[in-house]
């Protein structure tokens, strides 16, 4: 038998809760970028992998290439997780209904990522993170060196996900902001120079997401501006430069200031992107990745000042703070 009497209004829902909901869609930008996500989706299995002849490179170029995918997979991979404690807080803190759903996309976008990064990397050294055995002593130190960006990733993990406990959400997604305004442009160069058609597909679609995510981050910060406090805006710098230094083991040259690594990490790290650009994966050089990153950091500096916002020092690129 129910026991609530007829005609009754049911109990206030204890908050935080995803309950109560409505279809509000505020805001017609995010309308028109969960608009374009439904129509971009793509589907990493459609690329076509077995044009990628593993017999075309020497075992060296292989698991150059393979290293570098592994590499990018340790920013792919645990981004659906993260932005799905994004779309968890953005629900049960009653975000418009338009901001949980294009925070939804992104989940399903970096899945599509991951699968690109396992596919790519599977491909020339199958089981590449389980099973695959190294040949000699730079192999080995190739996949310890994949085992070291992981270890890191797992501080970075821990660390993001108790900035949801510290700071509001606005604030925890403007660092995402550089890793999605250069990403985007990385993926842009590397499908200009790689020689591959596979690969040129893979990362057309890489930078197309990641430009779509840019705008969502764009967005949550301008929408976030008028009510920032003082405090609020004067971490803005810390948390840019925080996604800068995460973002530069694939983006530039990892910084000591949060990156531990082996004291001969570089020198592996080298030469796999080294050997991985000559194999025609369209890796950049150091130069070109320290020009792509200016200009694109540029970019967002100019945009910010727009809102008198406060920027930080980044001298491994040339780029001072305001
Ligand atoms: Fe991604
Ligand atoms: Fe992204």
């Amino acid at each position: 038998m129910y026991r609530e009497t007829r005609g009754e209004d049911p109990p206030e829902i204890a908050q935080p809760n995803a309950y109560p909901f409505d279809w509000d869609f505020v805001d017609k930008r995010l309308l028109k970028i969960y608009s374009r996500a439904k129509k971009e989706h793509w589907d990493p299995a459609d690329i076509d992998w077995s044009s990628v002849n593993p017999e075309d490179y020497d075992p060296l170029q292989k698991t150059a290439m393979a290293y570098w995918w592994a590499e990018l997979a340790n920013f792919e991979n645990n981004a659906a997780a993260s932005f799905a404690k994004a779309l968890v807080h953005v629900t049960t803190n009653h975000y418009d209904n338009a901001t949980q759903k294009v925070t939804a996309t992104i989940v399903m976008d970096e899945c599509r990522h991951d699968e690109t990064c396992m596919r790519g990397c599977n491909r020339l050294c199958p089981n590449f993170l389980k099973g695959w055995k190294p040949r000699n002593d730079l192999e080995a130190k190739a996949l310890r060196n994949i085992r070291w960006i992981y270890y890191n990733g797992g501080r970075y993990w821990k660390a993001y996900t108790s900035s949801y406990d510290k700071f509001r959400f606005p604030l925890i997604f403007t660092s995402f902001m550089m890793g999605e305004a250069c990403a985007s442009k990385l993926f842009n160069e590397m499908a200009r120079k790689t020689d591959h058609p596979a690969f040129r597909d893979a990362f057309k679609h890489l930078a197309t997401d990641e430009s779509r995510h840019l705008a969502y981050t764009w967005f949550v910060l301008e929408d976030a501006i008028p009510d920032l406090t003082e405090s609020e805006r004067a971490l803005i710098p810390k948390r840019l430069r925080h996604g800068f230094v995460y973002l530069s083991m694939i983006l530039f040259e990892p910084p000591e200031e949060f990156w531990k690594l082996p004291s001969d990490f570089m020198d592996v790290h080298r030469k796999m992107e080294e050997t991985a650009a000559g194999a025609g994966l369209g890796v950049l050089s150091l130069d070109e990745k320290r020009k792509a990153w200016q200009s694109t950091i540029l970019e967002v500096k100019r945009k910010l000042s727009r809102y008198d916002l406060p920027f930080p020092d980044l001298p491994e690129i040339d780029v001072s703070g305001t």
